[in-house]
């Protein structure tokens, strides 16, 4: 069964003249890591906003159709029963900090205390998240004295640490180089290996070509595509969506136009492409 679905949601913000979305209907399995992309104010904050539950009781609007967590009517939970399936990370990781902690423990433990967690139960849950997700060594910093991989860490940990089924991410290496960006790529692999389902919001399709299993694009208002992240990069009609498409998506287009080389398919990752390369410098490349 899916965890998550959404049936047909269409949503205008009231003061606003049109609908910012409509009729979007897909479904997400148990352990999925899909990806949303679209061009800049095309809706995807909206639609986590959606799926979190804050719309339309947070920011007022009209929706119609529904959105179903484990089959339920999320229309029918409140947000506090919906924040213990769904875990939400902003865009900026410095916005998640809670303000009122001292050290980077006690704000991993911040959630879980308000919820009255015992005291034991807590330290044992905050370890392990330190441990997991390889920031032990900043327990005792100040949350507000972190570089920005550390503190999207430490945001992720706050958020993981309460233990969702379903995490959403809405932009998390916006302002992180490309270690940092890895290393964020790297922590939600490991959450997809804990059987996490993830729904992820970004730009840099590169990573998302690498690591994520299906995407899901966004344009003018509707699901412009939804398949497997190969198919979809593969596809130059990503292109007019306002997305870019992986590197080596666009070497091998660009190949293909010179009457260069010939691919099978076009190759999304750095593995595809070698893969697919590989053996043809033999049978006289030059
Ligand atoms: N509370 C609101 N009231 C009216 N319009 C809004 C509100 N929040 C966002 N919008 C508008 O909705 C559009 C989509 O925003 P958003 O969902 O943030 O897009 P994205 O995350 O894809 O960049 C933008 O044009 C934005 O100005
Ligand atoms: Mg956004």
């Amino acid at each position: 069964m899916a965890v998550l679905e959404l049936k047909d949601v269409t949503f205008k913000y009231q003061l606003a003249k049109e609908t910012i979305l409509e009729n979007i209907s897909f479904s997400i399995e148990k352990g999925e890591f899909v990806a949303l992309v679209g061009r800049n104010g095309v809706g995807k904050t909206t639609l986590c906003s959606i799926m979190r539950g804050l719309i339309p009781t947070f920011h007022t609007g009209t929706m119609s159709g529904q959105v179903l967590l484990n089959g339920l009517d999320i229309g029918e939970m409140s947000i506090g029963d919906l924040a213990l399936h769904i875990g939400f990370v902003f865009q900026n990781p410095f916005v998640q900090v809670s303000g009122v902690k001292q050290t980077v423990f006690e704000e991993v433990a911040y959630g879980l205390e308000n919820l009255g967690v015992k005291r034991s139960e807590i330290i044992r849950r905050v370890e392990e998240m330190l441990h997991q997700l390889n920031i032990e060594h900043l327990r005792s910093k100040h949350p507000m004295q972190l570089s920005g991989g550390q503190s999207q860490r430490v945001a992720l940990a706050s958020v993981l640490v309460m233990d969702p089924e379903i995490l959403i991410i809405d932009e998390p290496t916006s302002q992180l180089d490309p270690q940092g960006t890895e290393e964020v790529f790297e922590t939600i692999r490991l959450l997809k290996e804990r059987k996490k389902t993830i729904i992820l919001v970004e730009h840099k399709v590169d990573w998302v070509a690498e690591y994520a299993d299906r995407v899901i694009v966004i344009d003018d208002k509707h699901i412009v595509k939804d398949a497997s992240a190969s198919e979809v990069f593969s596809d130059p009609m990503i292109l007019e969506t306002g997305n870019n498409l992986p590197q080596v998506a666009l070497l091998a287009l660009r190949l293909l136009e010179l009457g260069k080389v010939d691919f099978n398919k076009i190759p999304t990752t750095l593995d595809e492409a070698v893969e697919q390369l590989k053996g043809r410098a033999d049978n006289g490349g030059n």
